[in-house]
Formats: structure tokens, sequence, C-alpha cells
């Protein structure tokens, strides 16, 4: 049941008039452990403790992702939210009321007209027994009637009497959501304060590719999470205000002719998570990107490009920065003798591709000179000798701070949405870099934890006595 523990405080958030299309994620530094090494031992907890307690009322509308939001209820559930379900006559259809019940360790509730149900719990009760209501998946059909007031069942009726904050996941065909019926009825709604995560873009169920794929349950968790954040509501202070940060994420694509190139599995997901993260502490945040799936971070400068070349160049024009991360995968070579026409393969010989090294934007971006930012952050994409291969890069490359992981096959990393960290911290004094561990976390919670750091790091700096 929607039950507090003792000590536990009425959350409060809700400015409900907000138009906050796409929610910030959650700064995690205060709720997420992590072990230092030659140091102190620090306990390690999941993501999100912030959601521990909350009361989250999940609509499951008619949807083929209503699969997904079984995988959202668990989700919350592990992180102690305390969730209840309501089923649309569709969402029933694809999911069973006793998988979700099971789910979400509490009753289902389905009919408008259940005398049961009703007396147990009214509809209104339902409605406003919750910190938060989240519609996932959030149908066209069901958009429609929130937008227009619709009561016919009781999912759009616990929507119209509903006293709290809606987010909605919407998730439909691709051609369903350009529809200008659909986008009128999205506006309508954020204008009246409906917060959104989603829709991705890519494959969908019905075999169709584009806008509309409902976001992962890691992304509508994060929603959630940034929810309850006080930084993310807009109603903490913004440390990174007034500051520049630069972020590179994705790989390059260096052409071999007009029509074929190399490039590397890089899915952007860290590098824009991090570009998130600075972004939502206030800093004005540059993103330059290779290619990728990733969707805009909100509030946050995209520049496209492909080439390494292309890259320096976009990075070279956005200085001065204060903060530059440099998180994209460049291709270290790209072809000298790429051809102006599409190679032929019958001529009876095999063209000869010669390479040449692209620049090194990390390191160019180091140098010493009056442009360089006063925080240079790496990674190391390793699959052996991690730390120490890091620790090699941190001097070679003359950043401040990099970020080392291992990439080996067995890890998931690439293109996976998890990532297991250690942060190097160049010392002052020529002694060897620090090491911190940090426990598993999702590629959104390391560019929240680095951002928050940053943000440290960077006040730590403003208020040092001039030497
Ligand atoms: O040398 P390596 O590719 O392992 O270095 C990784 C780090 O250097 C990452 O931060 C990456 O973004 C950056 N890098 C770069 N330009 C390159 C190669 C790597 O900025 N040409």
């Amino acid at each position: 049941m929607f039950s507090r523990t003792p000590g536990q405080t009425q959350s409060e958030p809700r400015n409900h008039k907000r138009r906050d299309t796409q929610l910030a994620l959650v700064a995690a530094t205060s709720y997420l452990g992590f072990t230092v090494r030659h140091g102190k031992k620090g306990s390690t907890v999941p993501d999100f403790p912030i959601l521990d307690g909350k009361r989250i009322l999940l609509v499951i509308a008619g949807g083929i992702a209503a699969y997904k939001s079984l995988d959202l209820i668990r989700r919350l559930r592990e992180r102690g939210c305390e969730v209840r379900c309501v089923l649309s006559e569709g969402g029933a259809r694809f999911v069973t009321p006793l998988t979700v019940a099971a789910l979400s360790e509490n009753k289902v509730y389905h009919d408008l007209w259940s005398l049961t149900d009703e007396s147990e719990m009214g509809h209104i009760r339902l409605s406003r027994e919750a910190d938060l209501v989240v519609v996932a998946p959030a149908t066209a059909d069901l958009l429609a009637k929130m937008a227009a007031g619709l009561a016919d069942d009781l999912a759009s009726t616990a929507l119209l009497a509903t006293d709290k904050p809606v987010l909605v996941a919407p998730a439909m065909n691709s051609a369903m959501w350009a529809h200008p019926a659909t986008q009128t009825n999205i506006a309508v709604l954020m204008g009246r304060g409906v917060h959104r995560v989603g829709p991705n873009t890519g494959s969908l169920a019905c075999g169709e590719t584009g806008a509309g794929r409902m976001a992962e349950p890691s992304e509508i968790l994060a929603a959630i999470a940034a929810f309850f954040d006080p930084l993310a509501r807009g109603d903490g202070p913004l440390p990174l205000r007034g500051h520049r940060a630069l972020v590179t994420s994705g790989p390059t694509v260096e052409p071999i002719d007009p029509v074929r190139y190399i490039t590397n599995r890089s899915s952007g997901r860290q590098g824009h998570a991090i570009a998130r993260g600075l972004a939502r502490l206030g800093a004005h945040t540059i993103l330059v990107t290779g290619p990728t799936a990733e969707p805009d971070p909100p509030g946050v400068q995209v520049i496209r490009i492909e080439t390494a070349d292309q890259m320096l160049a976009a990075c070279q024009a956005s200085l001065p920065v204060d903060i530059a991360v440099c998180a994209a995968a460049v291709a270290d070579w790209r072809v000298r003798n790429m051809a102006d026409h599409k190679l032929k393969k019958d001529r009876g010989e095999m063209p000869i591709l010669e390479l040449t090294e692209n620049p090194d934007i990390l390191a160019t971006l180091s140098k010493a000179g009056p442009h360089r930012p006063k925080l240079v952050v790496g990674f190391a994409a390793e699959t052996q000798h991690v730390i120490e291969h890091a620790q090699a890069k941190l001097t070679r490359k003359s950043c401040d701070w990099i970020i080392a992981n291992d990439v080996g096959p067995s890890t998931g990393i690439f293109g996976g949405e998890r990532n297991t960290v250690h942060l190097l911290r160049a010392s002052t004094d020529g002694g060897p870099a620090s090491v911190e561990d940090w426990p598993s976390l999702s590629k959104t919670s390391v560019g929240e934890r680095l951002a928050t750091l940053i943000a440290e790091h960077i006040a730590g700096s403003n208020t040092k006595a001039p030497s």
C-alpha cells in the first residue's frame, strides 16, 4: 500500500505549470556511493535512492510497448517505490493483470465500474494518492483523451481527476506520432504542465522505423527520478551557471570514397549523458558529436560532424571553454587517398588504402595556452591493464582527469546501458594519479556523477587564493 516510512516527509514537487518537455536527469553524487583507492572506503548504493518511498501511479495503455512497463515496475520496486497500476482495456490485452499485480506487489485496477474497487479505493483517491502519475505507454488514443478531457474508462478518469503531476511516455507508430492531431494534443498537454519522456527514434513494432518508440525503462526511470530531484526541478542552485563546457561524443566517420567509410561501434550514449549532466547543472554546453541514434540532450547546443578533422575544427571554434570532456571514440586513422568517386571492384585489382593519423583532439585541447580549459577530461577505453594504461594516457595527453573503463567484449559496455569506470585525477605535485573506483552505474548516472564532481572542482578552483 501507499504508506510512508516514519519520518519521511511528503514530497512537494510539482511545479505543475512548468513546460518541461524533456526532464533533465538526476545528479547522483549525493545518492551514489563509490570506493576510493588508497583511502577511505565508501559504501555502494543503487542508482536513484531518491526514489525510495515515492508513490507512483502507473497507467499502462494499450500498446505493444506495455511489455517494457513490466520492466519499469520492477526497476521502480527495486528502488523502493510504491507502485500502483491502472490497466486500460487495451493495456490488459498486452500484459495481464496478474503479471502487473505480481510485479507491483499491489492490486491492479482496470474497471471504472467495479463496485469492489470503488468501495476499496475510489478512482479519485487512486489518482491522488500518488506523488507522480506516469503513463507508459501513452498511446495516441490516451493522449487524445487526456487533451480533450474525456473520462470514459478508469485510465482516462484517473488522469482527469488527478491533482498530481503527470509524466507521459508516448509510444506509437511514427505516422501517428507525426500526425498534426497527436502533435497538437501533446502540445496542449505540455502547455498544461504535463511532462514527457521520449519517444525515441528507432525500429517500431509495426516494422517501420522512425520516431514513436517508447523511451527505454531506464530513461523513464531517470525521468521519474529527475522529477523528484530539486536541481532537475529548477528549485536548486545551478553550480555551473556562467561556465562553458565542451563535450565530444559518438564515433567519427572517415570516408574511403563517397559511399564507403571507416567508423567504430561507439553509441554516443556516455558522451551525451555527460553533456546532459553538465547542462543540467547550468553549464552552457556544446556537444560536438559524430553520427549517433541518441536524442539531443535538452538545453545543449549540438554540433554534428562526421570526421575527426571536422570534430577538431568544431571544438576549436567553440573555445574558450572552462570544461572539456572528450568522450568521443575518434577514429585513429583516416584514409589519406580518399577517392572522389566510388571505387570500382571490376578493375581486377584491390584498392590500396593508405591511412594517415587523425589529429588528437584531447591532446590538442590539453595543450597549455591562453585557451586551455580549466579542466580537461579524457576517456581511456581499455581491454587490459586498465589503470596502468589510463595512467600513461593521462600523462601522454596532458589532460587533468581520465575516465577509464574496461571495454572488453564480455563487458557489454560498447553500446550498452551501463558502465563501470575508474576516475583518475592527475596529481598537482607530479606524484601518481589518484584512482576512484565507481560501482556499475547506468551511463546516465556516470554522466551525472561526473558533472557533479566537475562542478565541485570548478567551484574549488574559483575559490582558491591566487598564488
Ligand atoms: O588514444 P585513445 O584513443 O585511447 O584516447 C582516448 C581519449 O582520447 C578519449 O578521451 C578520446 O575522446 C580522445 N581522443 C581524441 N582524439 C583522437 C583520439 C582520441 O580526442 N584522435
